[in-house]
């Protein structure tokens, strides 16, 4: 067996959580492979609505094992905030989570670092979501972080307090001002204690050789989906550096983050919105600034799930969709929040770039400021609401044109498209 792929081909927040969902039932395992809390995964059934950050979003089907994969980074007090949550619920998410032991910890210094070096950027900052996503991955390949594991050893305690002091002697540098900092409501002190108790907890899941337990269930013929975060044009090296987030994003980051062979890649699943958000600074070539961009912002509720900011809003980037595809490897295309678009009377699609007299059909070393200028094709929307499709043949004309011409730009069909957030929303190519 293969590992399918779900990932983000924009800035994040194309619906990963609920397409990974719909798709769980398919599936014996679904990994999540990098990234952190800084993740915010929506998922909505039966009236009820989840927001999961590191618990995989096939934890609502308790027939599939769910896991942690050793290129996550976790903060304990998060993941039990998600578990409690659940199982307030009334699931028990416990019995089909795991975790791999060679997962890295995000320590509250980490978070306290995160919050000291955006400030210190000032104007320039990432926009971080601040959940010490930077400074983890920056211990991970400096090789001073603690891994899952290493919470079971006798060492554990001497380790915690080298870094932590590290890590407070480079605040104080900084001249940060770590009194003022708010922790999920909390100061530094009352956030450590919870994090404490939260990683005593954890020392009762299934804590698990990742990179082992994938290979052997998918050679006993068991089916995997990975599930990406945060998205392509985030990506650590293909991202806007420095307005990334600090992981392959990418399908290759599932090989490192899981422990598993690229051979094993099977069917790489590309998500898109009929438009472009992004949240945080860096350049967003296609961005609104306008009522347009509002109405946006609006239809689609495009707030962070993570962060409650307000999104930044735009029309679709082929140019950027296209670099993503190449990137991945994607062999289907998922479109999401079509409805988003249903009251604009004209949609543009931005096809190239210009730059100086040079038309670009790629993603460019710089997109920033004035460096491009995205060129749009313009086309009619469909003026209605979809609340009605229940299959690809029932969608107005104008939403079929829009995509074909997605479909002939990227050189991908689109299999599914999805129509609100409901998991029943969501309508299939038949040959699926
Ligand atoms: P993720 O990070 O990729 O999982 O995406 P988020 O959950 O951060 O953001 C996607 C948001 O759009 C969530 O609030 C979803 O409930 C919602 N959503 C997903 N698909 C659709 C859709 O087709 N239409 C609408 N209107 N909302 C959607
Ligand atoms: P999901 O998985 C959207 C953005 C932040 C910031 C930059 C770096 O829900 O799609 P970080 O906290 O990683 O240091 O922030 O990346 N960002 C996301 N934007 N969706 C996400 O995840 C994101 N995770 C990080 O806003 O601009
Ligand atoms: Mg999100």
């Amino acid at each position: 067996m293969k590992v399918d792929v779900i990932l983000g081909l924009q800035w994040g927040d194309e619906g990963k959580g609920k397409i990974v969902d719909v798709f769980t039932p398919r599936y014996n395992i679904i990994a999540r492979f990098q990234g952190g809390p800084n993740a915010g995964h929506t998922i909505e059934f039966q009236g009820k609505k989840f927001v999961l950050h590191t618990v995989p979003s096939g934890i609502f089907h308790p027939g599939t094992q769910n896991i942690i994969g050793n290129g996550v980074i976790i903060d304990p007090f998060i993941l039990f905030q998600e578990l409690d949550t659940l199982t307030r619920a009334g699931m028990s998410p416990e019995n089909n989570l795991l975790i791999s032991r060679r997962a890295h910890l995000i320590l509250p210094t980490h978070r306290l670092l995160d919050a000291a070096l955006e400030h210190r950027k000032g104007d320039a900052k990432i926009g971080s979501t601040l959940k010490g996503i930077g400074p983890a991955y920056t211990d991970k390949y400096g090789r001073n972080g603690i891994r899952i594991g290493n919470i079971l050893l006798p060492d554990f305690q001497q380790r915690y307090r080298q870094l932590k002091e590290d890590h407070l002697d480079m605040v104080k540098n900084l001249g940060f001002d770590m009194a003022a900092q708010r922790f999920d409501g909390m100061g530094f002190t009352s956030y450590e204690e919870q994090w404490f108790e939260a990683l005593g907890r954890m020392k009762t899941l299934q804590i698990t050789d990742g990179e082992w337990f994938i290979n052997k269930s998918m050679d006993a013929g068991k089916s995997v989906l990975a599930e990406g975060a945060q998205g392509t044009m985030l990506d650590i090296d293909f991202g806007a550096y420095p307005y990334v987030t600090s992981s392959n994003t990418i399908t290759a980051g599932v090989c490192s983050g899981l422990g598993i062979a690229p051979q094993r890649i099977g069917t790489v699943f590309g998500i898109f919105k009929a438009y472009c958000t992004r949240v945080g600074s860096g350049p967003f070539p296609t961005e609104l600034h306008d009522a347009d961009g509002d109405k946006m912002r609006k239809e689609g509720n495009e707030f962070g799930s993570t962060t409650g900011r307000p999104r930044r809003c735009g029309w679709i980037d082929m140019p950027a969709l296209r670099y993503a595809i190449m990137l991945n490897g994607v062999n289907r295309l998922i479109m999401m929040k079509s409805d988003v678009l249903n009251q604009f009377p004209v949609i543009k699609i931005c096809t190239s770039y210009q730059s100086g007299d040079a038309i670009l059909d790629g993603y460019p070393f710089e997109s920033g400021g004035d460096s491009i200028r995205p060129l749009y094709r313009e086309m009619q929307g469909w003026n209605r609401s979809l609340a009605h499709c229940r299959s690809m043949t029932d969608i107005p004309a104008e939403l079929k044109n829009y995509i074909q011409y997605i479909e002939k730009s990227a050189g991908l069909p689109v299999d599914i498209l999805s129509i609100g957030p409901d998991r029943l929303q969501t309508l299939q190519r038949e040959t699926l």
